[in-house]
């Protein structure tokens, strides 16, 4: 098994520009990774700064302290999900902050460790916990859902258009044997599909993987609590950066920005969303379906 822990930060300029730190201010990274985004700030912010890094991932925790050893300005690294964003600042005692950062998704950590069970590309128990200690996998959903349920899932966070065939024959195989694998679910969704039917440059499974990972880690629930609390804990001036993945995560920052906005306590400083440059997705192919959006608290 090869695990590269390698995570280049997607939109590192845009990011930098938009969040608009400086020496001694206080940011908040969500979602640690590997510390990309957090080192750069790191750079920024200097001695008198402080960062809090938060992660649900325990192996990326790892790597993100190994990374930010050298910063020497104040740093918390907490392993909790950012829908509890609030009960983690509370804690610290952190009343306002600078900068708040959420690139949403999954690292390439967790998606070359075939142990982790997000790839179709290698064969491992069907796992696609960002949290292993989490209590539900994708193998627990993908035997125990009705096939309805399974069908919408896959129909709405996946935008598969043949979800109906990839539930029913998810329905009739567990039926004979739980599925347990990467491999079996990939397979299945193969024999799903049309013969010599291909979306783009797409693996087939894609989508179904992608549906059944956005629901194991609650993905769009915890994006949206999030986005109701991390906001009160701007300073005036304080920016809040989203890059978000998937068109449902898109939406929800931008109706909730647009709420803010129209409240009159902040102001969006992306009128349309940010997209990486042709340059980037070339040299980072994961960065091609970025959205980044920012917004200003103002009063
Ligand atoms: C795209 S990566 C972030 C990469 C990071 N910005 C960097 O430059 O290294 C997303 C990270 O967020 C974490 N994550 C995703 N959803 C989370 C949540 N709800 N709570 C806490 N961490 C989350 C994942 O475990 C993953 O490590």
């Amino acid at each position: 098994m090869t695990v590269t822990v390698q995570h280049i930060p997607v939109m590192a300029r845009e990011v930098e520009g938009l969040l608009n730190l400086g020496a001694g201010s206080v940011y908040v990274d969500c979602t640690l990774g590997l510390g990309g985004h957090a080192s750069l700030a790191a750079g920024i912010i200097g001695a008198k700064g402080r960062i809090v890094g938060i992660d649900q991932d325990a192996d990326a925790i790892a790597h993100a302290h190994r990374r930010l050893s050298g910063f020497v300005g104040q740093l918390d690294i907490v392993k909790s999900n950012f829908g509890d964003i609030d009960v983690v600042l509370d804690r610290l005692g952190i009343m306002e902050v600078d900068g708040v950062l959420l690139d949403l998704g999954v690292s390439s950590l967790q998606l070359d460790d075939a142990s982790r069970g997000f790839s179709y590309r290698e064969e491992a128990l069907l796992d696609m916990r960002m949290d292993k200690d989490a209590q539900f996998s994708a193998t627990e959903l993908v035997n125990s859902l009705p096939e309805e349920e399974l069908a919408d899932l896959i129909w709405r966070l996946g935008e598969e258009r043949f979800s109906r065939r990839i539930a029913r024959n998810i329905v009739a195989a567990r039926s004979a044997r739980a599925i347990k694998t990467t491999k079996e679910l990939s397979d299945l969704v193969l024999r799903s599909l049309p013969r010599g039917y291909q979306r783009g440059a797409l693996h087939p499974a894609t989508r179904t993987f992608q549906a059944l990972r956005m629901a194991v880690n609650r993905e769009l629930e915890v994006l949206k609590k999030a986005l109701d609390t991390a906001p009160r804990y701007l300073k005036i001036g304080g920016r809040l950066v989203v890059i978000a993945f998937h068109s449902l995560e898109d939406r929800i920052v931008k109706e909730k920005f647009k709420e803010l906005a129209r409240s009159g306590s902040a102001k969006i400083l992306t009128k349309k969303p940010l997209r990486p440059g042709d340059e980037e997705v070339i040299g980072n192919p994961r960065s091609r379906s970025a959205r980044l959006r920012a917004l200003e608290r103002i009063v």
